[in-house]
This record gives C-alpha cells, sequence and structure tokens, in this order.
C-alpha cells in the first residue's frame, strides 16, 4: 500500500477468461454450470465476509481452468485492481479515482452493477452467470436463491 502504486500480487494462473470460454469455449455441461455457480457463490462469501468489494466482476475478470480428463472446472476471480475494503479490512479508493470520476463511471462495465456509481459483488456475479445461462434459475434454483438473496447487502457507493 505504500507508494505511488499500490498493486496486489497473485499467483500465475493457467486458463482462460470466462469471456473468452463464452466466446470460443466449448459449450459447458451441466455439472460444469452447477460447479461455476457454485464456485461464484463461494467466492463472493469470502468477500462478503472480508468486507472487500472488488468491483469489477464480470466475465472477462474470472479465469476458468478446464481439467481435460475429468472435465472439472475451478473459477477464478482476478483482478483486484479496483477493489475496496469497509471496515474493519480499511482499504479506501486510490486518490486518483476519485480526482477522476469518468473511471468510476466506466469502472465495473454499467451491465455488471446496479447504478452506474454502485457496486455490488453479488449483482455483478448473477449478471456474470446469466452469460453463462439464462435459465440458471430453473436449472439450480437453491443455488439461485442463494446468489439472489445475497444481492443489495453488502454494497459501495461514491457519492
Ligand atoms: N493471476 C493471473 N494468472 C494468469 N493470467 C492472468 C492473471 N491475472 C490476469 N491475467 C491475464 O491478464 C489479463 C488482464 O489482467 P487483469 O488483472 O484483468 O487486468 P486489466 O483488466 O486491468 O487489464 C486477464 O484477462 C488475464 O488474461
Ligand atoms: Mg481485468
Amino acid at each position: 500500500m505504500e507508494g505511488p502504486y499500490p498493486f496486489v500480487a497473485m499467483e500465475l494462473l493457467q486458463g482462460i477468461t470466462l469471456e473468452q470460454l463464452l466466446m470460443q469455449g466449448p459449450s459447458l455441461t451441466y455439472n460444469q454450470k452447477w460447479e461455476l455457480l457454485r464456485q461464484m457463490l463461494e467466492i463472493l462469501t469470502i468477500l462478503h465476509k472480508t468486507n472487500v468489494i472488488h468491483r469489477d466482476v464480470r466475465p472477462g475478470n474470472m479465469l476458468i481452468q478446464i481439467d481435460g480428463v475429468g472435465n472439472s472446472v475451478k473459477l477464478f476471480l482476478i483482478d483486484f485492481a479496483f477493489s475496496v475494503g469497509l471496515w474493519p479490512n480499511h482499504l479506501p479508493d486510490l486518490p486518483y479515482l476519485l480526482t477522476h470520476p469518468q473511471y468510476l463511471v466506466d469502472l465495473g462495465g454499467a451491465n455488471y452493477k446496479p447504478d452506474q456509481l454502485k457496486w455490488d459483488d453479488a449483482y455483478s456475479f448473477y449478471r456474470s452467470a446469466l452469460m453463462i445461462d439464462s435459465n440458471y434459475e430453473n436449472l439450480f434454483p437453491e443455488l439461485w436463491n442463494q446468489l439472489f438473496s445475497s444481492i443489495n447487502k453488502i454494497i459501495y457507493s461514491h457519492q
């Protein structure tokens, strides 16, 4: 956090983004769709427990590994560049963002946030999941309801 360019380091992953997978990958099986939704909820639970709001959850920021043999899938959330933390995990907005409102308007992508200056990772996962299958609600109602009921619980708004 010191110095002009705070950074987050993470391990180098093999895999492709969910965005790439949806554009050019093999179509996902029923089990893989279930796994992806389950893992989205798992990641969301960690974010909510730690009071971290990622703010840029969308298919381009999810890396997927598909195991060629068992066809199992593993989902990783990447790109924490714009995440903020609420008490007690204090991680404020970067100063340059506060003086450049246009970056904030663009951050997260209009389709994946509830409002221009409001971020809700649960909402973003919900919108991302719909890109995988618009019928998720009927395929896996229990998981879907869990995700849906997490919306609007932990949000970050910019005044
Ligand atoms: N931990 C990682 N392991 C492997 N590839 C990564 C990792 N983090 C990012 N990438 C690759 O780099 C691209 C850009 O990274 P990202 O952190 O999303 O930055 P930005 O979107 O701000 O350019 C990703 O789409 C992904 O292809
Ligand atoms: Mg990114």
